[in-house]
């Protein structure tokens, strides 16, 4: 979000803001930090990592990550972890440093459309459940009934029922104030052929998805026949985004346990916590994705898999198990019998359904148990040929690990379990551990590279054809960061315009900016100007630059490379130039390299 979406904040607040907002402090609260020398570094919480690549400059205020490049201010770092735009981020900090924000500073734009988005989203659910409990609902109910739930269930989970109509949600909407584009960008409305906006859900029932604040920003629907889609989800808005959320976490996240229970569908989460288990949560219709593998880490140590026992569970849970690995939590992979789903599973065994699931719980093996068992399977163990080719699958599901003591329990049943030494086996996991390490490390590193070049080239697509100026232009920037008094001496030799690559101008242009006016401009200072994919890179630049202790020579040396290209450059365009222009040019290059 740009500064034009609100009024901008006092620079006293700001000045305050930042005093009270520590940025060791506040990740402190979502990353384990270790300190390195004059820095800190931590596993990053915005990509799965298992060596740490996330570093901290207290001195500077910002952060980066060498692994997947997001960097920034410690407000660029609450809007990316708790998914908030810059106002609601620095909402956020003033409220956690106990200081209140000033009038007006949240009027226009993108922040007020969110805000009624929360609010129709709000009344939606509000209008859905009442319906539900209306003559109009009464097959909504029977069904939710049929199905077990129990009326405290449904209003804990807020459940509801949109008519069969399609115009009773968006006339509703429009009778409590809000605009047909209000409706529509909260996906509860589409524009039909005619240009009538007409209800996005109807003859349903629905499930409101609530974030980890208690706002309603979205809503699955499902359909109460065997008509097709089954379900129906908010398709991404303002604010949801389905990748990053996760159904029922915000009840999770207060179970007291550092354990989650993830299940495939949202009937599934409901009827567990209606059975006691109030750790279940579940994603809204995909696939498990990094962010909600990472989300998870935050709010548990350990997460259960439980999902459903046919072919597409068993392939949704081989491909959570890696993603959850990666992002460094225990993981349980629990089998129901009967092909079942664990709603149908606690249904089928009536009372005891909540005992009989607990026990699956407590029975179930890790991942590796799992994939051992999976793998074991595919095998006929009565044959030499089935135990030999069992081993070597299994010991390179072994090599995998990055846990060597982890390796040797396993190795160790598998002895056991085959007849073969566990000696052997173990050399054999070795042998394969050192060449998957090898092939990783490249994989890693390219795909590290390739992330970052790519990003680079996004924000600053004119660095690749103007490598060296650009990085002066970077060097210089992260210098004047740090020596404030140093920003005239630079404005007066080099002014903006005279910047070669459009968004080091504009970084520059901001800092000095700041500076000339008599205020400090290090990252937080700036930020608000810059979209969080700018910020990231700025934060690089930074980064990069923090042990740098360039001194006033060598800040020089980086206006005159940035100069000396300004000059070719005009040299170059003027095909006509006078022997006054190419006599100045001669000049200034000696001058620039003495
Ligand atoms: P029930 O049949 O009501 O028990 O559903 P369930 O909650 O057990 O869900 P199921 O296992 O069939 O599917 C798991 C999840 O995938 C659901 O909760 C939905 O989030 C999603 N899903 C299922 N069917 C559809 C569909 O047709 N469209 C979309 N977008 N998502 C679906
Ligand atoms: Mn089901």
């Amino acid at each position: 979000m740009k500064g034009g979406d609100f009024l901008p904040l006092p620079e006293s607040f700001m000045q305050d803001l930042k005093l009270k907002s520590d940025i060791v402090d506040v990740v402190a609260s979502y990353v384990n930090l270790k300190h390195k020398g004059r820095n800190l570094v931590g596993l990053c919480p915005f990509h799965g990592e298992k060596t740490p690549s996330f570093y901290l400059y207290p001195e500077n205020g910002s952060f980066f990550c060498f692994g997947c490049g997001s960097g920034g201010d410690v407000i660029t770092f609450i809007r990316k972890i708790e998914n908030l735009d810059y106002i609601e981020a620095v909402k956020f900090l003033a409220q956690r440093a106990g200081m209140h924000m000033p009038e007006n500073s949240y009027d226009e734009g993108m922040g007020r459309l969110r805000g009624k988005i929360y609010e129709a989203n709000r009344e939606a659910a509000r209008y859905f459940h009442k319906q539900l409990y209306s003559l109009n609902g009464k097959n909504a109910l029977t069904y939710f009934h049929n199905r077990g739930l129990t009326d405290r269930t449904i209003k804990h989970f807020g459940l509801g029922y949109s008519l069969d109509s399609r115009f009773s949600l968006t006339n509703h909407l429009r009778e409590k104030g809000f605009t047909d584009n209000e409706i529509i960008q909260a996906n509860l409305g589409f524009k039909s052929k005619n240009g009538a906006t007409i209800d996005r859900f109807f003859n349903r029932v629905m499930f409101p998805i609530i974030d980890l604040r208690g706002n309603v920003i979205a809503f699955g629907g499902r359909i109460m026949s065997d008509e097709k889609p089954k379900y129906l989800n908010t398709s991404d808005t303002l604010v949801f985004k389905k990748s990053t959320n996760l159904f029922a976490l915000n009840m999770a996240k207060n179970s007291g346990k550092r354990q989650l229970i993830l299940a495939e569908g949202y009937m599934d989460v409901i009827a567990l916590h209606q059975a006691g288990f109030t750790n279940a949560v579940a994603t809204l219709g995909t696939a498990l994705t990094p962010q909600q593998a990472t989300l998870m880490k935050r709010y548990a140590d350990e997460v259960v898999i439980s999902y459903d026992s046919d072919e597409a569970g068993k392939k949704a849970a081989s491909r959570g198990i890696s993603l959850l690995r990666n992002a460094g939590v225990l993981i349980k992979v629990l089998t129901i019998p009967d092909a079942k789903d664990p709603d149908e599973f606690i249904k089928s065994h009536k009372d005891s359904g909540p005992a009989r699931f607990k026990q699956l719980i407590e029975a179930s093996g890790n991942d590796i148990d799992y994939r051992l068992q999976c793998i074991k399977l595919q095998h006929d163990l009565t044959q030499s040929e089935g135990k030999v080719a069992y081993l070597s699958e299994a010991a390179k599901l072994l090599a995998t690990l990055y846990n060597s003591i982890e390796q040797e329990i396993y190795a160790g049943k598998l002895s056991d379990e085959i007849g073969v030494q566990k000696e052997t086996i173990m050399a054999q996991v070795h042998r394969l551990a050192k060449r998957s390490k090898a092939e990783r490390e490249t994989k890693d590193f390219r795909a590290m590279q390739t992330e970052l070049s790519a990003r680079n080239d996004k924000i600053n697509p004119q660095k690749a054809n103007n490598l060296r100026c650009a990085r002066a232009e970077e060097a210089l920037i992260a210098y004047l960061m740090n020596n404030p008094d140093m920003a005239l001496m630079a404005v007066n030799q080099l002014p903006c315009e005279k910047m070669i690559t459009d968004f080091n101008k504009r970084v520059y242009k901001a800092v000095t900016d700041r500076e000339l006016s008599g205020h400090s401009a290090q990252l937080i200072d700036i930020s608000e100007g810059f979209s969080p994919d700018e910020i990231s890179k700025i934060a690089g630049i930074i980064s990069k630059y923090s042990t740098d202790l360039s001194t006033a020579d060598v800040a020089q040396e980086y206006i005159n490379v940035i100069l000396a290209e300004n000059d070719k450059i005009s040299v170059e365009q003027a095909v006509t130039a006078t022997n006054e222009d190419i006599t100045k040019y001669l000049n200034n290059l000696k001058k620039n390299k003495q």
